[in-house]
């Protein structure tokens, strides 16, 4: 089993660090076999290569199995040219290695219901799954870019484009991930102001009626599914929508778990030579420049990535659940980083390392 793991930027290295213990845990203690690379991306692959994806890491991604990205991006490189800012890096590797299915499931641990800035029974046992289209629309749309207007002003421009290949295979993927779920998928878009909402929700609806008609579909229009998962979230099993509607969606979903530390994330693509699907892991948080360096970061979404890749790319389903209850463990035990301890305790914050520690006390204990 081939890992590439690409640290990046802000907290990316702090939480790999601990992905790298319990990788180690799973090697000693468990006999898995793998084979670790480690390689720059982001801010921390321009620093020495002027470009944050060099060819000889996009090589090294194509030939692993499953990579396990931490973050990317700095505010020293805000005013970069786009074509080489950080996020670039990351935005070529999903293009690169076609991962158009960005799977990010939400799941409130019941130890974190309290955290979650919405009530108790509202998000207690929520365990939904956004679907997020991920290698096209308005992310890499053209035309594209900043030009004079001619008088003095200017004029932005991205354009929102899919076809109806992209929407259908992203659509499989959901209607596959709900069959094993509770049969449920809510497509969400903007059909009543973009042409390409139209599509897409006629191209969704296709797949459905066509080849998987026990599957419960509904659609949504964004703005209404945004308020609907705030509303009522349980109502949701697996919601698929593009890129850019993904992409806030699940941030807001990842508030409802508690911490936007907990979420993590699986970038599946085509299926490459050796039957298994190219796949980048990584948590759905940022760089959080902000605490950096402190001790501070959740690596829990960073694990719980490491979980998935244990399931989607190595189809070691009781490895992967044998993990995430280490982590639920840790969290109910009150080992927790400063993300999710509410003002008024006064338990002293864990570290990020006290989480590391105490994951692998709880894998220990499962032998
Ligand atoms: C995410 C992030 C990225 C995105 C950034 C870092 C390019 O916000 O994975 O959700 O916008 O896709
Ligand atoms: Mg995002």
């Amino acid at each position: 089993m081939k890992l590439l793991i690409l640290a990046g930027d802000g907290i990316g290295p702090e939480v790999m660090a601990e992905v790298k213990r319990v990788i180690d845990w799973f090697a000693n203690r468990q006999g898995l076999e793998f084979e670790v690379n480690e390689d720059l991306v982001g801010g921390a692959a321009y620093d020495v290569h002027g470009t944050p994806l060099h060819d000889e890491t996009l090589k090294r991604a194509r030939e692993s199995d499953a990579i396990l990205l931490g973050a990317v991006g700095a505010p020293q490189y805000e005013n970069l040219d786009f074509s080489i800012k950080p996020e670039r890096g990351l935005l070529r590797l999903r293009k690169e290695l076609d991962l158009f299915a960005n799977l990010r499931p939400a799941i409130c641990f019941d130890a974190l219901a309290d955290f979650s800035s919405l009530k108790r029974d509202v998000v207690s046992g929520l365990d939904i799954m956004i679907v997020r289209e991920l290698t096209s629309g308005i992310y890499f749309g053209e035309p594209r870019g900043v030009h004079d207007d001619g008088e003095g002003g200017r004029i932005g421009i991205n354009t929102q484009r899919y076809t109806t290949e992209e929407i259908r295979r992203v659509a499989r993927t959901a209607f596959e991930l709900a069959q094993r779920r509770d049969g449920k998928v809510c497509s969400m878009e903007k059909a009543n102001v973009m042409e390409s909402g139209g599509l897409w929700r006629e191209e969704v609806q296709w797949v459905g009626d066509h080849e998987y008609p026990d599957i419960e579909l509904s659609h949504m229009y964004a703005d209404a599914g945004a308020m609907q998962l705030v509303r009522w979230p349980k109502q949701f099993d697996v919601i698929v929508t593009d890129n850019l509607f993904g992409d806030i969606l699940s941030d807001e979903a990842a508030m409802l778990t508690g911490s936007l530390g907990m979420l993590p994330s699986a970038s599946l693509g085509a299926f490459a030579q050796n039957d298994r699907p190219h796949a980048l892991y990584e948590p759905v948080h940022g760089s959080a420049p902000d605490i950096t360096g402190q001790g501070k970061a959740n690596p829990c979404a960073s694990i719980l990535s490491f979980a998935m890749a244990l399931r989607y790319s190595f189809d070691l389903n009781d490895e992967a659940l044998r993990l995430e209850t280490a982590v639920e463990k840790t969290l109910a035990s009150g080992v927790r980083t400063p993300d999710l301890l509410q003002a008024k305790e006064v338990a002293t914050p864990a570290t990020t390392k006290d989480i590391g520690d105490a994951v692998i006390d709880h894998l220990e204990a499962t032998l």
